[in-house]
């Protein structure tokens, strides 16, 4: 039996059944809105699940190249968007199109605004976008990262200005006609860790009423081996926030605890590896430049602005925010100091950028400590280049414009410091250290190497 959207809406309080049957043997037409990071990989899982899946995306060049059967991720080879569109993939700018979805996952951006608030208008904006194109008996499901609420307060009232009178089922709700099933579950991918399978990492669902929960754990099924059903949607926003929290806070502690090993003339990454043979009760963290990407130090301040509307202060995520920000400027001091210790000024110095991506091995640069790094060392006086296999130019972003062109590596040695921001597994680092004058090493890329030229900061 195949049931199509005619037979769905006829069967009236059949929706129910007949969207889950629809999921639980894959014949669903799957919608997945905002084809980035988190979008585009989802969107192939899913068609690999033999799903037909329809990608939405507001940038007609994305969509351009998917159509050529291009990938604009480096991690994804176009070879897979080719398999991809030979199955049942294709993408379009055309939210018309929503309306023959049988499920909606909206996996848009949620940064913070300039005054580092919340910045939800990519939320608003698809929901207000889908809205006229629903029908009854779909799922939507955000994965975007947000603040506890979100969900029910800002996705839910928007798609029930529906033109169709739809309401959002909810708990008690007996009737399922016309109705819209929502539910939140957040994404938990970590780009560039090779050590887990993306289908590995359990999912957590939490629906806006029980119902929701199992048509989404249905879905998510199809690509997870294990889902975590929680109660509300604010469960499993705070679920995701709570995830990153722990790692912004820990990060901070060992920043921390790193200004004072250098003080005192101890190797923090020594104590790091003798602490994590602990095997219970320690899990291990590593300093760094200063956080980055699009999650660390941006969702924690989600929860601290939803916080204040209850009157308090997350005080916890504030100190932590407070340590890692700081830590691209030490990164400058201590170049400062290195040059210093070799008889030279910062002032004119030349200096090589090793990596300027957020983390090893990845080809996303928001957020990235390396280039406040570059705008802090430019600003007093420093010659600055970069090197980065991911990225030939830095162009105009949202905090700097730096308009640089990566280097080759050909020259190490003319460069009165070379500093290793981001140890990507690319560079040869017994080389770089052989032929460099300074080497000051933000992440103990250097590890084993023993050599005077070495600054470990
Ligand atoms: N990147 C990660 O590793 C990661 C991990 C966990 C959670 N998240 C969360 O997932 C969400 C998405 O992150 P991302 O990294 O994929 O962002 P991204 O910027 O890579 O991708 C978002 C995509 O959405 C598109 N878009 C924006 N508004 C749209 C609209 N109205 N309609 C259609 N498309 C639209 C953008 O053009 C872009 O292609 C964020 O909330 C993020 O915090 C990201």
């Amino acid at each position: 039996m195949n049931l199509n959207s005619q037979t769905v809406i006829s069967l009236g309080a059949g929706e129910f059944d007949a969207l889950e049957f629809k999921l639980a043997n894959r014949t669903a037409c799957v919608g997945i809105v905002g084809l980035g990071y988190v979008g585009l990989p989802l969107a192939l899982l899913f068609t690999d699940a033999g799903f037909r899946v329809t990608g939405f995306e507001i940038d007609p060049q994305k969509v351009e190249k998917l159509s050529r059967g291009e990938s604009y991720i480096y991690r994804i080879p176009s070879t897979e968007i080719q398999l991809a569109r030979m199955k049942q993939f294709s993408a379009t700018v055309d939210y018309s199109v929503i309306s023959s979805m049988d499920a909606v996952i909206i996996c848009v951006p949620t940064p913070l605004n300039e005054q580092r608030e919340p910045d939800l208008s990519f939320v608003i904006n698809t929901a207000e976008a889908i809205t006229p194109h629903l029908r009854p008996g779909q799922l939507i499901v955000l994965e975007s990262t947000t603040y506890p609420g979100t969900t029910e307060e800002v996705l839910v009232p928007i798609v029930e200005k529906n033109p169709g009178g739809l309401r959002a089922h909810r708990n008690g709700n007996g009737a399922e006609r016309d109705s819209l099933y929502v539910a939140f579950s957040p994404e938990r991918e970590d780009p560039g860790n090779n050590t887990i399978a993306r289908r590995d990492i359990p999912k957590v669902v939490g629906g806006l009423s029980k119902r929701a929960s199992q048509l989404a754990a249905t879905l998510y099924q199809a690509i997870f081996r294990r889902i975590v059903p929680v109660s509300t949607p604010a469960v499993a926003e705070m679920t995701k926030l709570l995830e990153n929290i722990y790692r912004c806070v820990n990060i901070a502690l060992v920043n921390e605890l790193k200004l004072l090993c250098i003080r005192m003339g101890i190797d923090i990454w020594e104590v790091i590896d003798a602490a994590s043979t602990k095997p219970f009760g320690f899990q291990p963290f590593f300093p760094g430049p200063g956080l980055g990407g699009h999650c660390i130090p941006v969702d924690p301040f989600y929860l601290s602005w939803k916080a204040k509307q209850w009157d308090f202060q997350t005080r916890f995520i504030e100190l932590a925010g407070e340590i890692n920000v700081s830590m691209p400027y030490h990164v400058v001091s201590a170049i400062s100091e290195a040059l210093n210790l070799a008889h030279k000024p910062l002032y004119g110095s030349r200096i090589l950028i090793l990596g300027v991506s957020y983390k090893k091995d990845v080809d996303d640069l928001r957020e990235s400590p390396a280039l406040t790094i570059i705008e802090l060392l430019k600003r007093k006086g420093a010659i600055v280049s970069y090197n980065d296999p991911y990225f030939p130019m830095l162009l105009k972003g949202r905090h700097y414009n730096l308009q640089m062109e990566c280097v080759p590596l050909d020259n190490i040695g003319d460069y009165d410091c070379v500093a290793i921001i981001t140890d990507h597994s690319d560079y040869d680092y017994p080389t770089i250290v052989r032929d460099a004058q300074l080497v000051v090493d933000t992440r103990n890329a250097t590890r084993g190497i023993n050599s005077s030229k070495i600054v470990r900061c």
